[in-house]
């Protein structure tokens, strides 16, 4: 998208290919729901990158995530029964171990020799953390670092999630996480952004793994939202490979993260997962009220991010432009040396330095 006509290069095998700028990363960790709401003994279907994926629990509490594709005609195992060790295809009765090889053909006569152990469904790497499921659907060599999945370093009290579904593309979605120049135009709701007249805002970000912070200042927001903590808060914002906004707040012992994570389902189709978590025993009173604001906040983005993807259907070029647009810039930066690194087989080299922007907003 931001490649510029060049030259033909010399065919050089460790080019890296265009088209792999224009996809999400593919060997990275990506959140697919709530850790809590997938039970013992569940089964939950899932799209991630393109791929139908069956993630589940096993009875002992063991997270697994197979390719939800029975390899006999293709049926979404997810469909199937699950006793919490063994699936079983609901089309002719296959049962598969949560380590995706086949365990039994019902259908075989005893005095059919054939062999169903060597058949398999793909598994795929899973892990909980911060209350989510995340799942790596890289198949093929493994090549490079992947960044870590995202962490809560406090003991939660509560947590509040909103989930919402937008058609766009994953870089369209994620730049969102990363760009001040909207937040005036786009969250201008009373209760985020009381004062309508943009102001000139100064901050500093540095490199960190995979991503980059903003590095943690004392806010001098009016925002009510930080208010509610009393006192000065520090906020630390980090950015982070594949697509991964991690807002820190810390008052004290009081501390709240809000946690956005970017989900490529298809193409065109991402999941925003927004996560709100405090410990802070009397902000539970206020889930009620807070769901709904959080929803609205997502919305907004979900709207103009819908509008916007319309117009590079049409014409897929974007202007990234002065220093509001430099973490969007940084994001591709990010993502071209991730998939570099994994191409060379070297390790990730971090291509940004700390910086101070300037941005009205
Ligand atoms: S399609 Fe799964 S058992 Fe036949
Ligand atoms: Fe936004």
């Amino acid at each position: 998208m931001l490649d510029t006509l060049r030259d033909p290069a010399p065919a050089d095998e460790n080019a890296l290919d265009p088209e792999a700028m224009r996809q999400p990363l593919g060997n990275a960790w990506y959140c697919v729901g709530q850790a809590a709401s997938l039970k013992r003994d569940a089964l939950r279907a899932v799209e991630l990158n393109g791929e139908q994926i069956v993630v589940g629990r096993d009875a002992s509490g063991a997270l697994f995530a197979l390719r939800d594709r029975c390899p006999h005609r293709g049926m979404a195992l997810s469909k199937g029964r699950f006793d919490g060790a063994e699936l079983m295809c609901p089309f002719h009765g296959w049962r598969f171990g949560t380590d995706g090889r086949c365990r039994d053909v019902p259908t075989l006569s005893s005095a059919d020799g054939s062999d169903f152990s060597r058949i398999q469904v793909q598994r795929f790497p899973v892990c909980e953390s911060a209350g989510f499921v995340w799942v790596n659907s890289h198949v093929g060599p493994a090549g490079g670092e992947v960044p870590d999945v995202p962490a809560l370093d406090f003991e939660p009290l509560g947590a509040l999630v909103v989930e919402l579904e937008v058609e766009a593309s994953y870089d369209l979605t994620t730049l969102s996480l990363v760009d001040p120049g909207h937040v005036a135009f786009v969250h201008d709701t009373w209760w985020f952004r009381p004062s309508k007249e943009l102001r000139e805002k100064v901050k500093t970000f540095a490199p960190v793994p995979h991503g980059f912070t903003m590095a943690s200042h004392s806010t001098t927001t009016s925002s009510p939202v930080y208010r509610l903590l009393g006192g000065v808060p520090e906020v630390e914002i980090e950015f982070r490979l594949p697509g991964v906004r991690l807002e820190r707040i810390v008052a004290g012992a009081k501390r709240v993260a809000n946690y956005t994570f970017a989900t490529p389902m298809t193409g065109n189709r991402t999941l925003l997962t927004n996560a709100l978590y405090w410990n802070i025993p009397g902000l539970n009173l206020l889930k009620p009220v807070a769901k709904p604001l959080m929803r609205q906040f997502l919305t907004q983005d979900q709207q103009v991010l819908q509008h916007a993807q319309a117009g590079l259907d049409r014409k897929p070029t974007m202007v990234l432009f002065g220093q509001s647009d430099l973490p969007s810039q940084w994001y591709f930066r990010l993502k071209r040396e991730a998939l570099q690194a994994a191409l060379d087989g070297r390790p990730f080299r971090n291509p940004l330095q700390r910086q101070e922007l300037r941005w009205r907003s």
